[in-house]
């Protein structure tokens, strides 16, 4: 929806009158899976698939949602933030303004029009992208009101928070800082044990970035997810008494894994090989993607997919399946999943002038061999978290 119709939209629900919007990206990872949890350095970029909240403050203590997409609304009392848990939809948005208000944010009733274009379950970060939206316009009305504001690493960090202390589901600060943080052409090296992060153009030279949806749908509460991570944290438990200099899995190095191989488990070895390689792959990468050596780029996706189906076992048949069909088309530096996994998105590296090409042709065999119908996105790689100030 553009802003005219959305202001449109809102007027038809909410009455006339002046409309904020704030915006926030979906995010697709480059390299970097199922590490930011352990401490890893993750590589993602915030998309123009986006989630914009159109937004207006009342007198009252009301919180009323809607959104553009899906025909549920909500309506939360600031004063009752605790008991919204269960909603069919808007406990994201309530598990927001609850984390807020904790924190000292000046939480105010106010109208709000969710118009969420980051396709549901595509692992592009759609969750993040409304989360991180809400606590933008909560925040930017908390400091009208003369109440604290935040920096866009704690709209992420708030906005984490909501997400695995409010809805159950304990993922790691990646989605939510590309979401908050992006940057226009870049990707985020973000350091997920400090926070720490930089900018990394993303230059690939004759090639482009290709994002395939599966639509194979994908959900972290019904996966593995929660499973991965207490595997990697009973990895680390074990491997901790052994080098006690590590403060998380990520600081592991391979060799120094290799040495402790006998005290973890077969499967708890897998999952901590993924997480200690695919570390090293991220410093590889934005190494190669820093000297344009796209070639080595690609051949670290293909290895992260790899370690991801193997180690880590979060992939499934139908991601691998469109990654196998994307890596047999020449002008195809490299495939893998992106985001949680088990449906969703994959990321490929291909040469510009073969990319239409690419696309018809990974569809067809992916049709072929699993039944879906693959849709592929138009990637712009855009901002973070902002208002939006010209209408
Ligand atoms: C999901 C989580 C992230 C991250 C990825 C896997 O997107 O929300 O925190 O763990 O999976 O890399």
């Amino acid at each position: 929806m553009n802003l005219k119709e959305l202001k449109d939209k809102f007027e038809s629900l909410y009455g006339a009158g002046e409309v904020r919007f704030f915006s926030a990206a979906g995010r697709v990872n480059l390299i970097g899976e199922h590490i930011d949890y352990c401490g890893g350095p993750v590589l993602p970029a915030a998309l123009n698939l986006r989630c914009v909240v159109a937004a207006r403050k009342r007198t009252d203590n009301i919180v009323r949602m809607a959104a553009t997409t899906i025909d549920l609304t909500a309506e939360l009392d600031i004063n009752k933030l605790d008991s919204y848990r269960n909603l069919r939809w808007g406990s994201y948005q309530a598990g927001v303004a609850f984390v807020m208000k904790e924190a000292g944010f000046d939480i105010v009733g106010c109208d709000m029009l969710v118009d969420c274009t980051v396709p549901f379950g595509s692992g592009l970060s759609s969750s993040a992208a409304i989360e991180v939206a809400t606590a933008l316009c909560f925040s930017a009305f908390s400091a009208e009101n003369g109440g604290k504001k935040a920096a866009k690493e704690e709209l992420a960090v708030l906005s984490q928070m909501a997400e695995n202390s409010y809805c159950g589901v304990n993922c790691g600060i990646m989605d939510q800082f590309a979401s908050a943080c992006g940057k226009k052409g870049n990707a985020i090296l973000l350091n997920c044990a400090t926070l720490e992060y930089e900018y990394a153009p993303m230059d690939f030279g004759d090639c482009e970035l290709v994002v395939i949806n599966s639509n194979k749908p994908h959900s972290l509460v019904d996966s593995k997810y929660n499973e991965r991570r207490k595997e990697c944290e009973i990895a680390f438990g074990l491997l901790k008494k052994r080098l006690p200099h590590i403060t998380c899995l990520a600081d592991v190095t391979s060799e120094e894994l290799e040495k402790q191989a006998n005290i973890l488990s077969g499967k708890i070895y897998d999952r901590a090989l993924h997480v200690v390689t695919e570390c090293e792959r991220v410093v590889r990468a934005v190494e190669a993607m820093k000297s344009g050596d796209i070639r080595l780029f690609g051949r670290l996706l293909n290895e992260s997919h790899r370690s991801l189906r193997d180690n880590y076992e979060v992939t499934g048949k139908e991601l691998d399946a469109l990654t196998e069909a994307a890596r047999s088309f020449d002008g195809c530096l490299g495939s893998r999943m992106t985001g949680g996994g088990f449906g969703g998105c994959t990321v490929s590296v291909v040469e510009k002038d073969k990319v239409k090409d690419f696309v018809r042709k990974v569809c067809a065999d992916y049709k072929k061999e699993t039944g879906y119908d693959a849709v592929c996105y138009e990637t712009v790689i855009s901002d973070g978290a902002f208002e939006i100030t010209a209408v």
